[in-house]
């Protein structure tokens, strides 16, 4: 399992007294030297943490240093005064993968996949653009078989699948909740191995809930954000990266 750690809180940080300290490249250089497979940004419109630049900035780093950049987005978000649009990140940052994500405009976070069927042609439109040409797609989707076979439709390579229930059901130590949330999972990964459909699988997923969800069958890549900083905030930064790629290396 590879670990993208995401890190919009270290700009959402930054942003609050409008500085670069701290400096978002300077945690993406730690985070590669400490041998995470991936770092991810999500900006959203209002750049309340990640910017544009943010994306171009870090897309470079990672690919001087071999590292995989994942993008997230709602691929149909234009330009406004600042945000450049998604398609022109994506143009400008050539991520090596773009996860899309069915977002409003002021969502607080994703808290729901990508519902099967949702602006089908557009979706279609946005996959065929040259903008995303030779970059991995990935679909943020609920542990839903209807939205794997979208996906599937939609010839994307990989999906996310969104924890934030598993890892409610986690925390809550509802041993009926985990089970019947980890067997809506499994039947995913199984049915998207059919497919020929990578999985990746995020948010919400912290120290705890990893080993809990390494039993539901093979993910690809796991994308961390909020728990790492928060962890970082108990055990330092250098330490709780190294605890989560220990974690999920055990895979
Ligand atoms: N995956 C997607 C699509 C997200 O939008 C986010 C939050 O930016 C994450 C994963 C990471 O979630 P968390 O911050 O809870 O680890």
């Amino acid at each position: 399992m590879n670990l993208s750690v995401n890190l919009n809180k270290i700009a959402l940080l930054r942003n609050s007294r409008g500085s670069d300290n701290p400096s978002l490249e300077d945690y993406a250089n730690q985070v590669i030297a400490l041998g995470a497979q991936g770092i991810t940004l999500h900006p959203r419109p209002d750049h309340r943490h990640a910017t544009s630049q943010d994306a171009i900035a870090i897309a470079g780093i990672c690919k001087e240093q071999s590292v995989e950049f994942n993008l997230e987005g709602n691929p149909f978000t234009d330009s406004d005064d600042s945000f450049l649009g998604f398609a022109e990140i994506c143009a400008a940052s050539k991520p090596d993968q773009v996860t899309l994500v069915p977002d409003t405009d002021n969502q607080l976070t994703s808290d729901s996949g990508w519902p099967a069927g949702y602006k089908a042609k557009e979706l279609e439109a946005f996959l065929s653009s040259h903008q995303i040409k030779n970059t991995r797609t990935s679909l943020f989707i609920d542990a839903d078989l209807g939205a794997l076979e979208f996906a599937a439709i939609n010839n994307f390579d990989r999906v996310e699948i969104y924890t934030g229930p598993f890892a409610l059901a986690c925390m809550e130590d509802d041993a009926l909740l985990i089970e019947s949330q980890s067997s809506k999972i499994t039947a995913v990964i199984q049915r998207a191995a059919k497919l020929g459909i990578g999985v990746n699988a995020g948010h919400d997923l912290n120290l705890t809930n990893i080993p809990q969800l390494k039993l539901c069958g093979l993910i690809e890549e796991v994308s961390i954000g909020h728990a790492i900083i928060s962890d970082a905030l108990k055990y330092g930064f250098k330490d709780t990266i190294m605890q989560y790629l220990k974690i999920t290396r055990e895979a």
